[in-house]
């Protein structure tokens, strides 16, 4: 299994939410909605979580149109695997092409983001894992491109608490495939289709997971929650 993973946002571009009043004009619903009780009993009880009617259609769509904008005007681009000076593009290892988020940017974008903060909220009430700020991009994996198996953490970085996916694909079928495969305990593979609206919790550092090859573009938000790193003081 891979441990790499994931390209690091550029350091020019800070993506994280680190102020609230970035997202205050996002969406947001109260921690204690029964939408996210369940995702937290969920990654409480089994470390991972699946809701198939999570973001509203209107908002999946919105942000449908603004990946394929930006795909068209030529802002998304292949993502590396590793970090720092290691990091390279393999497609061999995974072919999605990514933009990082931003605050303040979109609306729908503010909105998604918002809904994010409502679930980091309600996480760190509930199961007390102190995130502090959240990290996304969009991806977009055109037709045969895959994520091999891999673990959402840098062997050097152990912020990534809980990776977030939500799917942005209208009218997804089993034939379409690009499925998101979990390697659950007791050798149980799980497999989602990335159908639009849907949201997939997990923990970063112990679900093995890999994207499957679709027949069409695949488009998503994929995000990680994170905590403040450890300090070593010597
Ligand atoms: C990732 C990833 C899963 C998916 O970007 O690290 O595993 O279903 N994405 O898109
Ligand atoms: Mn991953």
């Amino acid at each position: 299994m891979l441990r790499l993973n994931i390209s690091t946002p550029p350091a020019r571009r800070s993506c994280r939410i680190f102020r609230r009043v970035d997202i205050m004009r996002g969406m947001q619903i109260p921690s204690d909605h029964p939408l996210l009780l369940r995702i937290v009993d969920d990654l409480y009880a089994q470390g991972w979580s699946q809701q198939n009617i999570f973001l509203p259609e209107a908002l999946t769509l919105e942000l449908a149109a603004e990946c394929h904008k930006r795909s068209a005007e030529g802002e998304l681009t292949p993502a590396a695997v590793g970090r720092g000076i290691t990091q390279e593009v393999r497609e061999g290892i995974r072919g999605d092409h990514i933009q990082w988020l931003e605050p303040g940017e979109v609306l729908a974008c503010d909105n998604y983001l918002g809904l994010m903060e409502s679930l980091r909220i309600a996480m760190n009430r509930r199961l007390f894992l102190g995130l502090e700020d959240f990290e996304s991009h969009f991806a977009l994996y055109p037709p045969g491109a895959f994520y091999l198996k891999h673990l959402d953490r840098f062997r050097d970085d152990d912020r990534r608490m809980v990776s977030a996916v939500v799917y942005l694909n209208q009218a997804w079928l089993p034939e379409h495939g690009g499925h998101l495969r979990m390697y659950l305990d007791d050798n149980v593979d799980y497999d989602v289709l990335p159908v639009g609206g849907c949201l997939v919790v997990f923990l970063s550092g112990e679900i093995p997971h890999e994207v499957m090859p679709a027949t069409r573009d695949r488009l998503s938000l994929t995000g990680w929650f994170r905590r403040r790193a450890t300090e070593v003081f010597v």
